[in-house]
């Protein structure tokens, strides 16, 4: 658990389209730059089973198969991030979904190569977060 109320924890995952161009490193180098903690890290390439779970938010939207698709096209890295305010900042280091729309010197403006292949996910609330990181982790990775 947090230290803190105001400590949060968050999942990002770099999507298949980053480890493929082997972006990995420079993203985690400006998570821990930013300050956040990585608090537990692992590659995986997710099942169709697992990709429709994980996006299960979005099955009625038009790009859920697609996204499906992308996601389960290669190995990705998954991190869970600790820090004050942790969801936000992971966010803002992001950038907009839209590489095309995301701030200078954000991880999808540098990285992403279009709305879908946007290099990086990060949770949107603490609720998704905490679905997120047990989704992939189990106590025993997070508690170090
Ligand atoms: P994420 O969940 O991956 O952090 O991205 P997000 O919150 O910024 O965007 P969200 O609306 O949750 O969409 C999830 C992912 O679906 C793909 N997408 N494709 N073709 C499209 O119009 C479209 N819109 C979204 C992206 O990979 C997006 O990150
Ligand atoms: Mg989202």
């Amino acid at each position: 658990m947090p230290a803190s109320s105001a400590m949060e924890q968050t999942l990002a995952i770099c999507k298949p389209d980053s480890v493929k161009r082997n972006l990995v490193g420079q993203i985690l180098g400006q998570i821990e730059a930013s300050g956040l903690q990585i608090k537990a890290l692992k590659r995986l390439t997710l099942t169709r089973r697992q990709a429709e779970a994980f996006y299960d938010v979005h099955k009625e939207r038009p790009f859920f198969s697609s996204l499906c698709d992308y996601m389960t096209s290669g190995p990705v890295v998954v991190a869970a991030l600790e820090g004050e305010r942790a969801i936000e900042r992971w966010r803002e280091l992001m950038g907009a979904t839209d590489p095309a729309k995301a701030a200078e010197g954000t991880i999808r403006k540098k990285f992403g190569q279009n709305i879908e292949q946007n290099a990086v996910h990060g949770s949107d609330a603490k609720e998704t977060a905490a679905r997120e990181i047990a989704f992939f982790f189990s106590g025993i990775e997070l508690a170090g």
